[in-house]
């Protein structure tokens, strides 16, 4: 939906579950004349039609269930990724692909591996998400208009994920300096962490997908439009940060050829000891990948 009315360009919804995406696309489509808005969206349990498209995202696999963890979901998930990304990769080799299906950065690193496409190419929307969500609490714990505020969180998009207080700005200061205080920093951060379970909790059933929906769209639209700017996602590290062979939230410029770069912070002995504890966390679900 928010693709379709930022006009990013032509949407098709796919989904194996009969009739669902078609009649998705056909009560989207009703939206046009309301909005008065153009797009052109359709829907089918069809995943040939993916054929030469120019960014896939990929959201396929369960949702999480209260009381469940990002990384419960990785057998299953892993299993419906493989067959979604065996067909991009032939019926869209030239596509960049958004990976948003959790346990977040094994299931990023897993269609790295079977898409092989060049790493700029295949990124994850975790920390997209979370430091939106970051943000958000911090403008209203602390009452300081929303779009004043620019996050930082790296890391897993998962348990370990690590909002950033000395990266985040709010106006032109840092949060640590912004709000002085380690209890109430940490109090942030908590409820950053904890938010998409307290949402799932909240839902009863299926995980939050308005946010989600936003970060992703606002990584299409970064695509489409080469915008070049900042944001959050996992990405595939080859000696940044000195790792490698691992994909995990971190802040990229994101335009036309998918990451244009990746940032790298200068991350203080405990903020690095963190970075990696979140890091092997990763590693370990990678491991379990077949
Ligand atoms: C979330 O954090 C869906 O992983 C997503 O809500």
């Amino acid at each position: 939906m928010r693709i379709a009315q930022e006009n990013l360009g032509e949407v098709c919804l796919i989904d194996v579950v009969p009739g669902m995406a078609k009649g998705k696309s056909f009560d989207l489509d009703d939206c046009r004349n309301i909005l008065n808005v153009p797009y052109q969206i359709e829907g089918t349990e069809d995943i040939n039609q993916v054929k030469g498209s120019q960014v896939v995202v990929i959201t396929a696999g369960l949702a999480r269930k209260p009381g469940m963890t990002r990384e419960d979901l990785l057998s299953k998930n892993s299993r419906i990724l493989k067959e979604i990304c065996e067909k991009v990769k032939v019926l869209a080799p030239d596509s960049i692909v958004i990976i948003v299906t959790n346990p977040l950065d094994a299931m990023t690193y897993y269609a790295v591996k079977i898409l092989g496409f060049d790493r700029r190419k295949v990124f994850g929307m975790g920390v997209t998400l979370d430091g939106s969500r970051f943000a958000n609490i911090i403008s209203r714990e602390l009452k300081v208009p929303v779009n004043k505020i620019q996050p930082v969180v790296i890391g897993s998009h998962g348990e370990s994920m690590l909002p950033m207080p000395r990266f985040t700005m709010v106006g032109s200061f840092p949060l640590t300096e912004f709000a002085k205080d380690p209890a109430k920093i940490a109090m942030l951060v908590k409820k950053t962490v904890e938010r998409g379970k307290e949402i799932v909790a909240l839902f009863g059933s299926g995980s939050a997908y308005f946010a989600p929906s936003a970060a992703i769209a606002s990584l299409v639209s970064a695509i489409i439009r080469d915008k070049r700017i900042p944001l959050g996602v996992s990405a595939q590290l080859n000696g940044e940060y000195g790792l490698e062979d691992i994909c995990c939230g971190v802040p990229c410029v994101i335009g036309e050829q998918g990451i244009v770069k990746i940032v790298e912070l200068d991350l203080n002995p405990q903020e690095k000891k963190n970075f990696l504890e979140s890091v092997e966390a990763i590693r370990n679900l990678n491991a379990l990948l077949k």
